[in-house]
């Protein structure tokens, strides 16, 4: 069974720039594959602002540090990702741009290399069907933010080989990392459980019942959750957690996964969450 050296990464969004730093911490040598060369600099910019902010809080040294971005490599350019042992792609959750890129990897990876996604919810099965390899497709689901979230998701599609799903969850192990096998079923776990309870919360507000402030601190103060659901939302992102949504009603019409209005006119209004500066709180810069 292949080892896994070097890992190639998809997007330049809040998870593709976590992955990149996960692996990199893991010992991986790191290609980061963004569409434009300015969105690259951005991601690894912000990369290293994160590491040095690690150091300040003494939870990393300057030498680790140096290290960890000497693996990583930023590109806009796919072809770099030909000799990645595995790739994952972690771009806008969306059916048909996940599709064409992964017809475009299949032409470009290595015939060994194993592709992953980090959909939240989408159909791994289809994007195995775009390639000629659907025995080393699967899906490999980091939590945001991925460098202090333990679990990791390991998604078996009905293709995928046991070696594929055995490398997954030694990948994910070695980034330190709590690996579970999880099926291809829209929102696999956690999203599937975690979804109806975020959109409730807004349907909550929605009906008066309590202002976000008060339903996040009764979440908080009254579950002991870490954060209150609209928090949460604002960190997932609106315009990711719509589509999340959509994904699950797509797969199971449960009512509870159709996203309530106040969602979709928040993203309309360009209120994405803490990456727009602005959710249902806002998130001054
Ligand atoms: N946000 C979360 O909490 C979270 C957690 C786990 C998994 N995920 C999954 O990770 C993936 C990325 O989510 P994110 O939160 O980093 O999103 P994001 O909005 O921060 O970034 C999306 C990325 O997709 C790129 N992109 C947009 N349109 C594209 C296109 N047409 N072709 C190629 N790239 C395109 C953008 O440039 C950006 O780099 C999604 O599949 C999402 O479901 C998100």
């Amino acid at each position: 069974m292949a080892d896994i050296a070097t890992v190639g990464i998809l997007g330049s969004g809040i998870m593709a720039a976590g992955l990149a730093e996960v692996a990199a911490r893991a010992g991986h040598d790191v290609v980061v594959r963004s569409r434009t060369q300015s969105a690259a600099s951005a991601m690894y910019a912000t990369l290293e602002a994160g590491l040095t902010r690690q150091i300040a809080k003494g939870k990393l040294t300057d030498d680790e540090r140096t290290a960890i971005l000497a693996r990583i490599t930023p590109t806009d350019h796919l072809g770099r990702l030909a000799d990645c042992d595995l790739v994952i792609e972690s771009v806008v959750e969306d059916l048909e741009v996940k599709k064409a890129l992964f017809a475009e990897l299949e032409q470009i990876v290595k015939p060994a290399g194993i592709l992953a996604t980090n959909t939240s919810t989408l159909p791994v099965i289809e994007l195995a069907m775009m390639t000629q390899r659907p025995d080393k497709v699967c899906g490999i689901h980091f939590f945001n933010p991925a460098p202090q979230m333990k679990l990791v998701e390991v998604v078996r599609p009905i293709t995928a080989s046991d070696d594929t799903i055995t490398i997954a969850l030694s990948f994910a192990e070695r980034c330190g990392k709590d690996a579970i096998e999880v099926a291809d079923r829209a929102g696999f776990v956690v999203n599937a459980l975690l979804f109806p309870y975020l959109n409730n919360a807004v349907r909550m507000l929605e009906h008066g019942t309590a202002t976000r402030e008060a339903i996040d601190t009764a979440m908080q103060a009254g579950c002991n959750f870490p954060m209150g659901p609209f928090a949460l939302l604002d960190l997932v992102g609106l315009d990711t957690s719509v589509a999340i949504l959509d994904a699950l009603y797509e797969e199971f019409r449960d009512p509870n996964y159709a996203a309530v209005p106040t969602l979709r006119r928040l993203v309309a209004a360009g209120r994405l969450g803490r990456k727009s500066g602005a959710g249902f709180f806002d998130y001054p810069t």
